[in-house]
């Protein structure tokens, strides 16, 4: 593993800071909550990083599931890390069990072996260097320490009925996430990164929603979820020039199709890459 710096680049971020995105990532991390959070390897932690930890939506689930751990959540943007933290002072039982920082991930300011655990969700996919990340990762985690790192594939996605509109923006919306210096395929690439930078004991699992007649309850909650998430680029990838207004109205139009078809499928998969530092 290299343990020296890689100069900084500069990232976009196309879901943009807005008091309505940061409210949507407390929603869409209770709404995934059963997936990301099932079974994590943190019983025995104390001192878990929690990268890119955005409005606390995360570290709030870390925190209620394991009484005995301390977060440390880095982020880059200033905006999320102060609503993350009003969040979790709200709360009360948080209280001194967390630690919020203002930082580029790909230069962690903290020494060597200083965590037993760490947590990345959603971030990799925004950045342009995710090995820089983890490698960094590595370097403040104590031998025997867990990782847990989830992220997008979203070469997975599928809707039927056949919805063209909603897969122009899909690509346009990959397109630019690519542009911003960021990979929204990256979850496939995950156990190549995390063995590159010298994790042992890595293992992959794809997770997979793939809702149809079977669970038509959770197929509408999951469509209005999925097309909320799309619509949150739709401003940025407008003012770019990405995508037309009537690619926009066709995606809402469609998609309102497939959330009121009788036969109608979601599908999607993500993946969940888990690892040691030796
Ligand atoms: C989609 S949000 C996910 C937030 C949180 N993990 C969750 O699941 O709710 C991605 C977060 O990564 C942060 N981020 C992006 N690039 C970063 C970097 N290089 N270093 C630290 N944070 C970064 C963004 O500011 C944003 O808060």
């Amino acid at each position: 593993m290299s343990k020296k710096h890689k100069p900084e680049k500069q990232q976009g971020y196309l879901h943009g800071f807005t008091p309505e995105e940061q409210d949507r990532l407390r929603r869409q991390a209770r709404f995934l909550e059963d997936k990301v959070h099932d079974k994590l390897p943190y019983r025995r932690s104390r001192k878990l990083l929690e990268v890119g930890c955005g409005v606390g939506a995360q570290t709030e689930i870390l925190l209620r599931r394991f009484p005995d751990l301390h977060v440390t959540g880095v982020d880059s943007s200033p905006a999320n890390l102060d609503m993350g933290k009003s969040y979790l002072e709200s709360l009360g039982w948080a209280h001194e069990r967390y630690a919020f920082h203002q930082l580029d991930a790909q230069r962690l300011d903290f020494e060597e072996d200083q965590f037993d655990a760490a947590f990345l969700c959603w971030v990799l996919e925004h950045v342009t260097d995710p090995a820089q990340i983890l490698s960094e990762v590595h370097r403040v985690l104590a031998p025997g320490s867990p990782i847990v790192v989830t992220e997008v594939q979203n070469a997975s996605f599928f809707v039927d009925p056949y919805s063209p509109k909603t897969l122009a923006y899909w690509m346009a919306f990959n397109d630019w996430q690519i542009e911003l210096g960021g990979d929204p395929f990256v979850g496939a690439k995950l156990g190549n990164l995390l063995q590159q930078v010298g994790y042992r004991d890595v293992t992959t699992k794809v997770r997979t929603f793939h809702l149809d007649n079977r669970r038509a309850g959770e197929r509408a909650e999951f469509l209005a979820f999925w097309t909320e998430l799309l619509l949150s680029g739709s401003s940025e990838l407008l003012r770019a020039g990405k995508v037309e207004e009537e690619t926009v109205q066709g995606m809402r139009e469609e998609l309102e199709q497939v959330a009121h078809s009788r036969d109608s499928v979601f599908y999607y998969s993500f993946v969940q890459a888990r690892a040691r530092v030796f």
